[in-house]
């Protein structure tokens, strides 16, 4: 049996993740693929029952609260397996995934790379390291208007590194209006949060 591929597909809030994450779906629907669809429970924006992309298009998918429920709803010839905000995911969901892979399935993940702390979120760092590839998108910063966004800035003072949230909580930067706007905030002597940039 051939081994199915891991593509991460990461970058700020607003980049085209999940969008990018929908245009594969179409190419495994269109290819009469069996495949499904998950994101976290904890994801309650738009609708519960589908991903759904900022543009507002979307696909049914189950909304599931452990990665290990992914099992549950697998039929024996699925070819793929598309799950978003991974980063909301526990770590188990790392070995959940490399079994399928590993089994013939096919697995696309899409998340946050970083919180809009510049931290890393573990569940995607540990994917991205077993990822076949990876899909690294940018946004065009919000502050600036140029096409090098990689980072999230949170607009609010509430709140922590988990919460769930859109335009009324971050917006995309690039990393120069990142220092820039979280210096202004006064959020640390250096602009960054927790880091000397
Ligand atoms: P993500 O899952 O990465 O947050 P989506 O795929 O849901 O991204 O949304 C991408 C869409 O968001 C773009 O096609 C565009 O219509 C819209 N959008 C809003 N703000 C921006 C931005 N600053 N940069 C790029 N796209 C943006
Ligand atoms: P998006 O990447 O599809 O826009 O969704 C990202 C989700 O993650 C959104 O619900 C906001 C949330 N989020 C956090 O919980 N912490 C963060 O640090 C950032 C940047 C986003
Ligand atoms: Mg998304
Ligand atoms: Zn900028």
């Amino acid at each position: 049996m051939k081994s199915g591929i891991l593509v991460m597909i990461v970058g700020p809030m607003y980049s085209g993740k999940t969008s990018e994450l929908l245009s594969f779906i179409e190419i495994y629907s269109l290819g009469k693929k069996k495949f499904k669809a998950f994101k976290p429970k904890m994801d309650f924006r738009y609708d519960n029952s589908r991903i759904v992309s900022h543009s507002n298009i979307s696909v049914a998918a189950y909304n599931i609260s452990k990665a290990e429920e992914i099992y549950s709803y697998l039929d024996k010839d699925e070819k793929a397996v598309f799950i978003d905000e991974v980063q909301f995911f526990d770590e188990g969901l790392r070995d959940i995934v490399l079994k399928l892979v590993f089994s013939g399935i096919d697995v696309y993940c899409a998340g946050l790379d970083v919180s809009y702390k510049n931290n890393p979120f573990p569940v995607t760092s540990l994917l991205m390291a077993h990822a076949d590839t990876i899909i690294k998108k940018k946004a065009v910063c919000h502050e600036c208007g140029e096409y090098t966004g990689t980072l999230s800035y949170k607009i609010v003072d509430n709140g922590g590194e988990i919460d769930v949230g859109g335009f009324e909580k971050y917006i995309a930067v690039c990393k120069d209006c990142y220092v820039k706007l979280n210096k202004e905030k006064g959020r640390d002597k250096n602009g960054s949060i927790e880091r000397n940039y």
